[in-house]
């Protein structure tokens, strides 16, 4: 995250105990002050086009239901009847038709989540039907995402969310002419990774696996092959191997840059870290976005979605194309995922109650440790 200098600092630095991958109480407490008290990236707005479609999410111990009402606008709500409590909506998807209703005793919230109407009480005249509507959480949209908070008092989007594009990047503009609300998805896979969160946070941070477990990415952008991770660098895309056409598995040419992309960047790849649970990789012609759903100490699912050109999507003969353009990434991820889960079970062993060592290509991991660490420590809300 900070730029840190290998040559300066020629020392390996501790990383976190074991005990913080496996300790249920150590993920209850990320929960409270980490999951449940940030911004955390849910949905793609688009997976909710009409009225009344929804999904259900989970973000931190809180189940969220998000949907679309009649005006069009998103809508994020606790997952919870007001009546005496039943899980709202249990399905992970699907669309109500003007309403949503508890399965229990019948309560029935409209899709602005007041309550319209509930069995015996006919008219209600007594009862607030907003003061009884579902509990609203705080929501918002950006690069085509819904995100939303579930804490009483949200933290400023712009220093935390955008804060952490900023300094990767150096300014959120760059992020922008990507241009991702426009973008439309070409292909989402969802992994079920058996590792903690943070695992999969680190991996991603540092490039000093790559030239072991990721041949054909290495092949594409050499400069991975030496260990560094392009994050280390504000500012900096790892640039395309001279003979490499497109970020595709085979090197092969994938699509015509998008429109926003400079010519400085078109042939250049560049990862995001949004804290807590967000990757953006950006690359000419498309990009990728991480979402991880922490569900357990030892369990993280990944949703990944390749976005392209609406026009690149709505064109079947670019199957072929897009399939090897997903491929590299997605062998990627399995690489990854892999490893993370290879770690995993060691976190455990009494060998690793002092955690292990970050080499200088890996120092930039401290500062999401000590990031982690101070959270954990910090109030609850
Ligand atoms: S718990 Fe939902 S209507 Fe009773
Ligand atoms: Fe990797």
């Amino acid at each position: 995250m900070t730029m840190v200098d290998p040559e300066l600092q020629p020392t390996l630095l501790p990383t976190l105990g074991g005990e913080t991958y496996v300790d249920p109480a150590y993920f209850v407490r990320e929960q409270d002050r980490i999951f449940e008290q940030m911004w955390f990236c849910a949905i793609r707005s688009d997976d909710i086009v009409e009225p009344g479609n929804f999904r259900t999410v989970q973000i931190g111990r809180e189940s969220v239901l998000i949907s679309r009402n009649r005006k069009g606008g998103v809508t994020a709500f606790f997952n919870i009847c007001r009546h005496r409590g039943a899980t709202l909506c249990t399905e992970a998807s699907g669309t109500v038709r003007r309403n949503f209703q508890c399965p229990y005793h019948a309560w029935t919230y409209d899709l602005d989540g007041k309550l319209i109407a509930a069995p015996n009480l006919i008219d209600m005249p007594m009862i607030d039907r907003v003061e009884y509507g579902l509990r609203k959480v705080h929501v918002r949209e950006w690069l085509g995402y819904v995100w939303v908070c579930v804490a009483e008092d949200a933290p400023s989007f712009e220093d935390t969310v955008q804060g952490d594009v900023r300094e990767r990047l150096g300014g959120v503009g760059a992020i922008d002419s990507y241009d991702m609300d426009s973008l439309a998805l070409g292909r989402r896979i969802v992994y079920d990774v058996k590792a903690n969160w943070k695992l999969i946070v680190e991996n991603f941070m540092e490039c000093y696996h790559c030239a072991t477990i990721h041949p054909e990415l290495t092949e594409v952008l050499p400069e991975f092959a030496d260990g560094m991770a392009a994050q280390t660098y504000v500012g900096h895309g790892a640039e395309f191997g001279s003979d490499i056409a497109g970020f595709t598995v085979d090197g092969s040419h994938g699509f015509d840059a998008l429109d926003g992309v400079s010519e400085d960047r078109d042939r250049r790849y560049y990862a995001i870290t949004i804290r807590p649970t967000v990757f953006v990789n950006l690359v000419p012609d498309h990009v990728i976005i991480h979402r991880m759903f922490p569900m357990a100490v030892d369990r993280t699912v990944v949703e990944c979605d390749w976005l392209y050109a609406p026009g690149v999507v709505a064109d079947p003969t670019n199957a072929a194309t897009m399939d090897k353009s997903v491929e590299l990434f997605h062998r990627v991820n399995e690489q990854d995922f892999e490893a993370c889960e290879r770690c995993q079970p060691a976190m455990s062993s009494r060998m690793y109650r002092d955690g292990g060592v970050l080499v200088p290509a890996e120092h930039h991991i401290r500062v999401f440790h000590d990031w982690v660490g101070s959270r954990v420590a910090g109030p609850t809300q």
